[in-house]
């Protein structure tokens, strides 16, 4: 695992952003370039904000294009219609897919609105198989160290499925329905533990001081089905990207570690 510190939330939405541009020109201009699109897995949160707008930045300027690029996003509400205000479609589509150039028809994120929920989650793993694997997910963390909407104690080896909300999240996510705990929907579709540890890389975002023992648990702590997002100690090849506050709670040692060997 790599953990990359920067700065400032601004510092790390940027250095994410290049990464990950620098990977869809790499796999562009190679020979799987010509015959599979780049698949991103994609969140949604205020975490990766800054790196949709770098995004959207570097596409207008023409370094990078999102023409051979397909997405799926983590995860969805139930019973949200797409036009909500809160769903994670127009989430996604106010804040990147309506201005880069990629194909509507390349854009994958699950039918909260699906009349059977986990046949829909079924078929979005089995697209995501057909599509040879997700080459690099995004991602970030709730506070309580759940990745997507996988919270403590779904399994490790998880895949997609519907997913009953803890009383934290509900919360956290209030402020996004007018503080209105009620109206917070109570059960998501999500991609699994297990599927976002397929991708061929994971880079996941974490900033601000709220998200340090999430960070702790993540890079110091044992893995622990309480910290699902502790499962990447697993991946062969995943980058943590955060800033200073979120560093809070690690020690000095590691700290040094990580600001040492990058
Ligand atoms: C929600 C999403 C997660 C996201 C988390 C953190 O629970 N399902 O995918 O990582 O929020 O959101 P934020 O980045 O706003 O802190």
């Amino acid at each position: 695992m790599k953990v990359i510190i920067r700065n400032t939330y601004e510092e790390m939405s940027r250095w994410a952003a290049e990464y990950i541009i620098d990977r869809i020109n790499a796999h562009n201009a190679s020979p799987a370039g010509a015959i599979r699109p780049f698949v991103l897995g994609l969140p949604t949160g205020s975490s990766p904000l800054g790196v949709y707008a770098e995004f959207i930045k570097a596409n207008r300027e023409g370094r990078v294009s999102f023409k051979n690029v397909v997405t799926f996003n983590m995860d969805e509400y139930a019973g949200l219609p797409r036009d909500h205000e809160q769903s994670y479609w127009k989430f996604m589509h106010d804040n990147l897919f309506d201005h880069i150039d990629i194909d509507p028809e390349n854009v994958n994120i699950l039918n909260g609105m699906a009349e059977d929920p986990e046949a829909e989650c079924r078929r979005y793993e089995d697209k995501i198989t057909e599509y040879g694997g997700i080459d690099l997910f995004l991602g970030g963390s709730g506070v309580d160290g759940h990745i997507a909407f996988n919270e403590p104690f779904t399994s490790l080896n998880s895949r997609a499925g519907v997913r009953k909300l803890t009383y934290d999240t509900l919360l956290a996510n209030a402020r996004f329905f007018g503080g209105d705990f009620s109206k917070v929907p109570k059960t998501a579709l999500s991609v699994g533990v297990g599927t976002v540890m397929d991708a061929a890389e994971v880079l996941l975002l974490l900033s601000g001081h709220n998200k340090a023992r999430a960070l702790r648990h993540l890079v110091e702590e044992p893995v622990s089905g309480k910290w699902t997002v502790s499962a990447l100690q697993l991946h062969p090849a995943a980058i943590i990207a955060c800033d200073e506050d979120a560093c809070d709670e690690l020690t000095v040692g590691t700290y040094k570690y990580f600001k040492e060997t990058e």
